[in-house]
């Protein structure tokens, strides 16, 4: 025991002297590397890891900007950011957020700024040639809006996304303006993001430049996971399947986040320019602010009715099952036809009521436990076949909220 000790001391020591003197006390170095082949070779693959991370941590933000700003100074693009990214260089790069699904998306402080990552090759194509009339482009714009949403109404929509790109306010589109709105209503997310600007619960946008738009993030107030399935708890589900509530805030801290929750889902419902479902519930991260609102980022994929059957639209099916977009947005199959069809299995409200199962009802306080439960079961259940659907979305939602809300009034009186 006692020479083990001693041994392991000097090991340490050894690798104190080598790692503070290295330079200086090489053959220290080499003979301790030597003797401990492993840990050098640890040494070599922790450097090659964080070499990997600090190149991942880039994903070319700096390029991406001088590249817009070269167009920006030769009078190609426009955009309400350009003077404060391009002349006075207000905004920092950031590092990198994420690499997804064509899009790049980089961090500075409370800014995320996403533009598409294959804009090099993209945007050539997608340039405007000088002399389209006004009125063909804001047609096409309109056209392709409609097309992309799957919605019936764009016209505030329509009217405000023209508005943002007229710079300079003269009414007019100049060519910069329009080639920025082009390459942006060109990524899906932009323009859901921005169909949604009135909802708080969607990051905000600080402004756009040549294709790039830069989006107010909560960062700055602390947003936190109120659950996340891949996160802590769930690497826990070895020890037992409920790890997950181990680090859920407390109860009245969810049920308001959950509140958030419903209220979105009431106004999916019933938007004006067509009825919209949150489509991954299940690897959902719902953040919250340290208020205990809801956060959501377009990883919770916010879809029309039509842009789920359109994304549908050419698969065979025996069952619904086969139609499955992901979990949460199934829609039915035409047995005659072996055919998707456009019609949801499950509203969105029914997978909240999943997940306030899994999140609110175990340590609910026990006067509305029975009750919450009851309603929850009922609200599961609830499918696009239910004939009188609007009338038991709305009820439930009422019910659901008189429930919480009675509990969270009466702890704060
Ligand atoms: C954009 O972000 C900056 C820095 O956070 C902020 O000062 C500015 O008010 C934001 N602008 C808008 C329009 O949100
Ligand atoms: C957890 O496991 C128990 C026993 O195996 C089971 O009865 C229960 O339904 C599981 N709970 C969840 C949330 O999967
Ligand atoms: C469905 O099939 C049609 C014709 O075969 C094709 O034009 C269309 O792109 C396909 N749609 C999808 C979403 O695959």
């Amino acid at each position: 025991m006692r020479i083990r000790w001693r041994s392991r001391k000097s090991y340490l020591l050894l690798l104190r002297n080598c790692l503070l003197r290295g330079p200086t006390n090489i053959i220290l170095c080499v003979r301790f590397c030597l003797h401990h082949a492993y840990v050098g070779l640890l040494m070599v693959l922790g450097l090659l890891i964080w070499w990997n991370i600090a190149e991942m941590n880039d994903c070319g933000a700096q390029r991406v900007i001088d590249s817009v700003c070269e167009e920006y100074f030769s009078k190609d693009v426009s955009g309400s950011l350009c003077k404060v990214l391009c002349e006075t260089r207000e905004i920092q790069p950031g590092v990198c957020d994420k690499l997804e699904n064509g899009l790049k998306s980089f961090r500075h402080k409370n800014l995320l700024s996403k533009v598409s990552s294959d804009y090099e090759l993209i945007w050539p194509r997608g340039n405007l040639e000088e002399g389209v009339s006004t009125r063909k482009f804001v047609a096409e714009i309109d056209r392709l809006i409609k097309m992309e949403l799957g919605i019936a109404n764009s016209d505030s929509l329509l009217n405000r996304l023209l508005k943002d790109a007229d710079v300079n306010s003269d009414d007019k589109l100049n060519l910069g303006e329009a080639q920025n709105l082009w390459r942006l209503i060109h990524q899906p997310f932009f323009l859901i993001f921005s169909l949604f600007q009135d909802l708080s619960v969607f990051p905000s946008i600080n402004g756009t430049c040549g294709g790039l738009s830069v989006w107010n993030y909560g960062w700055e107030f602390e947003v936190n996971y109120l659950f996340d399935r891949h996160g802590f708890g769930w690497t826990f589900g070895f020890i037992s399947n409920n790890s997950y509530r181990w680090t859920l805030p407390a109860w009245n801290k969810r049920a308001k986040v959950m509140m958030g929750l419903l209220e979105l889902t009431t106004e999916f419902y019933d938007r004006s320019e067509g009825r919209f479902h949150l489509c991954n519930m299940n690897g959902l991260t719902l953040f919250h602010s340290k208020k205990y609102e809801l956060f959501l980022t377009e990883s919770s994929l916010p879809l029309s009715g039509p842009q789920i059957s359109d994304a549908l639209r050419n698969v065979s099916c025996r069952t619904w099952r086969d139609c499955t977009l992901t979990p949460q947005c199934q829609t039915q199959c035409d047995y005659r036809s072996r055919k998707c069809t456009s019609m949801l299995v499950k509203p969105t409200l029914s997978h909240v009521c999943d997940i306030m199962a899994d999140y609110l009802l175990f340590d609910a306080p026990s006067f509305i436990k029975v009750s919450l439960g009851r309603l929850l079961r009922r609200c599961q259940r609830l499918t696009w076949s239910v004939p009188d659907l609007d009338l038991q979305h709305s009820l439930i939602i009422v019910d659901l909220k008189d429930v919480i809300w009675g509990h969270i009034q009466h702890q704060t009186r």
